[in-house]
C-alpha cells in the first residue's frame, strides 16, 4: 500500500504538465508533395525545418533496406523540397540539413541558390564514429564524420544564445552625487552632466548586483573601445578630479555611464560599468562530438524504436532546437524517420509538424509517441500531448 502512494507520488513528479498551446501532427507523404500542400495554410509558419534526407550512399542495410537510398534525381527532389521549405519559414527562421559528404556539396549549392549564399550560417562537423573503431577494413579510409548545414532565411538573424553571468565579484563600486546642479554641457550632441570635486564620492562596498565596476581606461580600452576614444578625445580634456555622467554611450543598460578623469596620482581615467550589460553571449560552436553517443541511440524512444544507421540522437536534435527555436514554435521535419524530432520538439515543448514517405517509419513514429505516451522512453517519463492528423 505505502508503496503504491510512494510509486504514484514518484509518478506525478515524473508526469510534465502537457505541453499547452502546442500541436503535433504526423503526415505519410511524400516530402516535396507536402511541403508543396503545407505552403496553403503554414506560409511562413515554421520557426525552424529539419531536413535529414536519405543520403545517396546506394547501400541497402540497416534502416535503409526500409527506404531507397539511391536516387538518379537526388538534386531536382531537394531543390524542389528546400524551395518549399523557404517559403514556409518564417523571416527569422531557420534551416537545418542533416548530409554526409556523398551529397553535401550538391546540398550547400542548392540551398545557396534557393536561400542567397549570405544566408548561409555555416557547416557543423558532427562526429559520430571513434577514431580507432573501424569497421569497415574494406575502405579507402576510416570516415568519422557527418554533416550539418545551417541557413537563415534572413541574414541578420543570430542563434538564440545563453547569457554568461558577468563574475559579481568585480562589482563593488558605489557612485554618490552630492549635488542635483551639476555642471552640464553638451559634448558630440550628448547632454553630460560635470561633478567637480567636493560634489561626489566614489564607494568602495561589498559586491552586489545594483553595484558597478571599474575599469581603467588604459591600452586597448583607450584605443579600441568606445568609452576609451570617448574619454580620451572629449573628457580627459576637462581636467582632473572630476565625475562626468554621459548618456547614450554604447548599450549600458544605465542608459548613461560613468567616468572619473585622470588625477595627480592616476593618468588614466576610468569608467564604471552596471551589471545589466556586463554578461556575455555564449556562441554555439560546430564542435559536436557524438562518438560516445552513438552508440546508444538505438536505445531511444524506447522499445522497438531502433532505425539502425539513420536515427539521430536526442540530444543532436536538443542542441539544433535549443539554438534556433523557443518553447511554442512551429518545427517541420519531413523525413522523420524514427520521429527523433517529433519526440524532442514534444519534450521541449515546440510543435512539430512531421512526415515520412515510408509506411516502415510511420510505423516506428506512431510507437514511439506511445512509448513517450507511456512513460516508456529511457527518461522513464510519460508526455501528455495531442496527435492531429
Ligand atoms: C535519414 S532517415 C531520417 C532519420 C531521422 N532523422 C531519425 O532520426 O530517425 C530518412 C527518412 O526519409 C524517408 N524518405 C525517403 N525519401 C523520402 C521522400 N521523398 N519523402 C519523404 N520521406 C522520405 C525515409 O523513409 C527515411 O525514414
Amino acid at each position: 500500500m505505502i508503496d503504491n502512494v510512494i510509486q504514484e507520488q514518484q509518478q506525478a513528479v515524473q508526469t510534465p504538465p502537457p505541453a499547452e498551446g502546442n500541436n503535433y501532427k504526423l503526415f505519410q507523404q511524400e516530402a516535396a508533395t507536402l511541403t508543396r500542400t503545407l505552403i496553403t495554410g503554414y506560409q511562413e509558419a515554421f520557426q525552424l525545418i529539419y531536413l535529414d534526407p536519405p543520403y545517396n550512399t546506394k547501400r541497402a542495410r540497416g534502416s535503409r533496406k526500409h527506404y531507397r537510398d539511391r536516387s538518379a534525381h537526388w538534386s531536382e527532389q531537394l531543390h524542389e523540397v528546400v524551395s518549399n521549405t523557404y517559403k514556409l519559414l518564417r523571416r527569422q527562421g531557420f534551416l537545418v540539413l542533416s548530409i554526409n559528404q556523398m551529397e553535401l556539396f550538391n546540398l550547400k549549392h542548392i540551398c545557396d541558390t534557393v536561400f542567397g549564399s549570405e544566408c548561409f550560417i555555416g557547416l557543423f562537423p558532427v562526429k559520430i564514429r571513434h577514431s580507432e573503431r573501424q569497421l569497415m577494413i574494406n575502405a579507402t579510409y576510416h570516415d568519422v564524420y557527418e554533416y550539418l548545414l545551417f541557413y537563415r532565411k534572413d541574414k541578420q538573424t543570430r542563434f538564440y544564445t545563453e547569457q554568461k553571468h558577468p563574475r559579481l565579484e568585480k562589482f563593488d563600486h558605489r557612485i554618490e552625487t552630492l549635488t542635483d546642479q551639476p555642471e552640464r554641457r553638451t559634448i558630440q550632441g550628448k547632454e553630460v552632466e560635470i561633478y567637480h570635486p567636493g560634489q561626489y564620492k566614489i564607494h568602495r562596498e561589498e559586491p552586489a548586483v545594483h553595484n558597478l565596476r571599474r575599469y581603467i581606461i588604459a591600452g586597448k580600452l583607450a584605443t579600441a573601445n568606445w568609452s576609451g576614444e570617448f574619454f580620451e578625445s572629449y573628457l580627459r580634456p576637462l581636467g582632473d578630479n572630476l565625475l562626468v555622467r554621459v548618456p547614450g554611450l554604447e548599450n549600458e543598460g544605465l542608459g548613461y555611464r560613468w567616468f572619473q578623469t585622470q588625477t595627480a596620482k592616476r593618468s588614466s581615467g576610468v569608467y564604471f560599468q552596471s551589471t545589466l550589460t556586463a554578461g556575455r553571449p555564449v556562441l554555439p560552436t560546430n564542435d559536436l562530438d557524438f562518438t560516445e553517443i552513438v552508440p546508444n541511440v538505438y536505445k531511444e524512444g524506447g522499445e522497438g524504436i531502433d532505425f539502425k544507421d539513420s536515427k539521430k540522437p536526442e540530444q543532436l536534435l536538443e542542441y539544433i532546437l535549443s539554438i534556433t527555436t523557443r518553447e511554442n514554435d512551429l518545427v517541420g521535419d519531413f523525413y522523420g524517420g524514427s520521429g527523433t524530432t517529433l519526440a524532442r520538439c514534444i519534450k521541449m515543448k515546440r510543435s512539430c509538424i512531421t512526415s515520412d514517405n515510408g509506411a516502415e517509419a510511420i510505423g516506428i513514429i506512431t510507437r514511439r509517441l506511445a512509448n513517450l505516451r507511456e512513460g516508456k522512453d529511457i527518461d522513464g517519463i510519460s508526455y501528455d500531448f495531442t496527435l492531429e492528423s
